[in-house]
This record gives C-alpha cells, sequence and structure tokens, in this order.
C-alpha cells in the first residue's frame, strides 16, 4: 500500500513550492511554449508585435484584448499623453526621498501614492478601468524620470506633448530628444518586456487585485515583486557580471567556477523556457542594430563569449539566456543609469499587470492558498520569570 508523506501534501493535495507547473487562473492574455521558445500576446507572436506594433498599441491590445483601430489608438495615445503630467505634490514628495535610495522604492511608493489623488472606487465600471489603466502608463515613466532627475539635485522636466511615448521619456530621462532609432529601440524593448503570464509581479497583482483593491495597490505590489534579483532586478545584476568577468577570454572560466560554487548566472534560466527565451534574440537584434550605430557597448563580446561557453556547461539543463541577458548592454547605450534597469522594466510590464488586473476582475475568486503547518504543537503560556532563554543551550 502507498505510504503517504504528511509533509509533502495536505488533503491529498502535494506540496508545490513556488507553486512550480500549479495552474491558478484561466488566462487569454499571453501564451509561452517554453519548449519552442513561443512567445504570443492575444495570440499574436511576440515576433510581429516587436517589428510592427508600438508600446501603446501593444498596450492596448493587451488590456482589452485586440488591436485598436487607427481612431481607438490616436484616442489612447492622446488620453496617454494629456496624462503624462504628476500632480506638484509627488514631484514633492519624490524630493523627500533620500538621493541614495533605490529607484524602484521610489516607483512603488509613488505607485501607490496616485491612490490618494485618484479615487479607489469604482473597479466594476469600465470607464473607471480605462480612466486609471491611461494614468498608470502616462505617469509611471514620468515618476521615474522625476526621481532620476531629482536625485541628481535637479528639478523634473515636464514631459513633451510633441514627442511620442517612449521619446518623450528618453527626453524626460536624459534632457536630449532621441535619436529615432535610439526611440524606437526603446519602444520595441517595452513591447517585449510587456506581458509574460504569472511570473512573480504578476502573480503578485493579481492576488492583489483579488482582494477588489484599486488599481494603484496592485501596480505598487507588483512594483515591489518585480525589484527582487531573481525578477526583474536580474538586469542590474547581468551588467556587474560581465564588468566582473572583464574579458572574453575569462568567460569560460567565471562559468566553471560559478557553477562549482552553485551560484547562479544572471540573465541565464527561466522557469517557463527550456531554450533561449525569444525575447532574448530579438532584444540581441536590437542591440546589434543600436551597436552599429552608436558603438558597441564594450561588455557586448562578454556576453557573447558568455552564452557561447554556457551552451555545454548549462544548456543540456535547459539554462539559457533569458530577456534580462541583454537588455541592460542596450538601455546602457541608450543612456539609462543602471539602477533604471528595473524601474525601465516596470514602465513597460505595467501594461501586463493591468492586463492580468482588470482579467481577474472579470472572474474573481480571491487567493488563499493553504500551508503545511511545521511549527510547534499547542504549548502553555508561561510567565517570564519561567522561561529559559534557547540561547543559553
Ligand atoms: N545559473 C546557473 N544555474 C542555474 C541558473 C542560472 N542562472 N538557473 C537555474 N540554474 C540551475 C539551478 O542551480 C538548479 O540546479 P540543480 O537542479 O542542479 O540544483 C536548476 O537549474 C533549477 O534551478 P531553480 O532555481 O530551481 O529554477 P527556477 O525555475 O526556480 O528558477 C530562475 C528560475 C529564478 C529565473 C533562475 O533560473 C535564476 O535564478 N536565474 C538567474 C536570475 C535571473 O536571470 N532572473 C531573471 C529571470 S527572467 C525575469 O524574471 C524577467
Amino acid at each position: 500500500m502507498k505510504t503517504i508523506d504528511k509533509s509533502q501534501e495536505k488533503n491529498g493535495i502535494p506540496l508545490r513550492p513556488g507553486l512550480e507547473g500549479v495552474p491558478v487562473t484561466h488566462s487569454s492574455i499571453c501564451d509561452i511554449d517554453g519548449v519552442k521558445g513561443k512567445l504570443q500576446y492575444r495570440g499574436y507572436p511576440i515576433s510581429e508585435l516587436a517589428s510592427n506594433s508600438s508600446f501603446l498599441e501593444t498596450t492596448y491590445l493587451l488590456i482589452w484584448g485586440e488591436l485598436p483601430t487607427s481612431k481607438e489608438l490616436r484616442e489612447f495615445e492622446e488620453e496617454v499623453q494629456q496624462h503624462r503630467r504628476v500632480s506638484f505634490r509627488v514631484r514633492d514628495m519624490l524630493k523627500c526621498f533620500p538621493a541614495s535610495g533605490h529607484p524602484m522604492d521610489a516607483l512603488q511608493s509613488s505607485a501607490a501614492a496616485l491612490g490618494l489623488f485618484y479615487s479607489r472606487r469604482g473597479i466594476d465600471d469600465p470607464k473607471y478601468i480605462y480612466d486609471a489603466a491611461v494614468r498608470l502608463i502616462a505617469k509611471i515613466p514620468t515618476m521615474v524620470a522625476a526621481f532620476q532627475l531629482i536625485r541628481k539635485g535637479q528639478d523634473p522636466i515636464q514631459p513633451r506633448d510633441d514627442l511620442p511615448y517612449s521619446s518623450n521619456f528618453l527626453y524626460m530621462l536624459t534632457e536630449r530628444e532621441p535619436d529615432p532609432l535610439a526611440a524606437k529601440v526603446f519602444d520595441r524593448c517595452l513591447i517585449l518586456h510587456a506581458e509574460h503570464s504569472l511570473n512573480a509581479s504578476t502573480f503578485s497583482a493579481r492576488v492583489t487585485a483579488s482582494t477588489l483593491t484599486d488599481p494603484y495597490s496592485v501596480v505598487a505590489s507588483a512594483v515591489g515583486t518585480l525589484a527582487g534579483p531573481l525578477h526583474g532586478g536580474a538586469n542590474e545584476d547581468v551588467i556587474a557580471m560581465l564588468e566582473e568577468i572583464g574579458t572574453p577570454s575569462k568567460a569560460g572560466q567565471y562559468l566553471d567556477e560559478a557553477i562549482k560554487q552553485k551560484r547562479k548566472i544572471m540573465g541565464f534560466g527561466h522557469r517557463e523556457y527550456r531554450v533561449k527565451d525569444p525575447r532574448a534574440s530579438i532584444l540581441q537584434d536590437f542591440g546589434e542594430k543600436l551597436f552599429a550605430r552608436f558603438g558597441k557597448d564594450e561588455m557586448y563580446e562578454v556576453a557573447k563569449e558568455l552564452e557561447k561557453e554556457a551552451i555545454d556547461r548549462l544548456g543540456p539543463k535547459g539554462i539559457y539566456p533569458n530577456v534580462d541577458f541583454y537588455s541592460g548592454l542596450i538601455y546602457r547605450k541608450l543612456g539609462i543609469p543602471r539602477d533604471l534597469f528595473t524601474p525601465v522594466f516596470a514602465i513597460s510590464r505595467v501594461a501586463g499587470w493591468l492586463a492580468h488586473w482588470r482579467e481577474q476582475l472579470g472572474a474573481n475568486r480571491i487567493f488563499r492558498p493553504s500551508q503545511i503547518y511545521t511549527g510547534m504543537k499547542t504549548r502553555t503560556w508561561k510567565p517570564l520569570d519561567q522561561r529559559k532563554s534557547k540561547k543559553e543551550d
């Protein structure tokens, strides 16, 4: 007879740390085939969107399920453009944050603070959902750029109405109107990062959404989750790792030592993919276009060599470059500081979070998983003078 290991299941349901492979919702937003290396948003292959679409068009597709007509797109772009400015109170709040603080913390706080300025009620009204989505898509880049200038001791610059979404962000960040190729590549990067099914931050967004709270709290909790080095924060660590390796000839040795010491190679591996992340391949192509125009990033050859050397060592385990591997090199070439890589990821991923927020509201059931309790059995409270410190044992 099969013996039941009570530490590994509850009520017949096996323990799944990290919920690996456990379906927890239906979703029609994003489909991943991790074996074939395919990714689709609402049925459209990511390569087609990255070649032909714009970030705002893709955002519309993700949230509302269909590519917009030209009228719908124009209206959406106009609405986003009109809501780019943030209240002087939000800017003042950003000025109170320590300049040494991480921009992801500034973003998380300011995203949550938007809930103080706009109504938190109305999530069952499609107009409320549209307006909140527009506001978040419009204001997050402004808040990221504002914190960047503020921490350098400067005043934030206002969005420019004559510039499209991505150009305007780069302008607010670098104080220069970007080269059209740079703006185009950046916009395509946003498309590639916009959605990826139930990754940790999106799951976080859905859990928060399932309590029927407001969209600002949904996005703030997702931003906090994205910040971690195993998720969005990895793109910062990739650059640090490449700089530590220093030259292509040291890539193999670095890999051997890291694998021996059981250290993770940043920008490699993915819970979903057993092959190279399709987004990493597309990003690499964009990176090469950018490098051809503006000069190669000094770490690009190290990255390529690391990828080559990793094939034999990590490939058999299905570990290949993920989306974070090449994105940092591109962002660096675009003049984006390293600790803004993850906030830039958030600028893009907010599209996916909002799509999941809307979908969650459409068929909501509050998330409340179970656990296998491993703590003490019932104990009796003792007064202070009868307790013995465990540290003395
Ligand atoms: N380098 C070396 N070995 C790795 C790596 C890596 N990057 N990723 C996984 N492995 C190995 C593990 O050591 C483990 O080996 P073992 O079975 O011999 O113990 C095995 O592969 C499984 O690893 P897990 O960490 O259990 O895989 P999981 O699916 O939980 O992790 C994750 C996925 C978190 C992305 C992991 O690959 C990782 O930490 N990568 C580095 C960080 C990174 O790049 N994160 C960005 C992910 S993309 C994104 O979030 C946008």
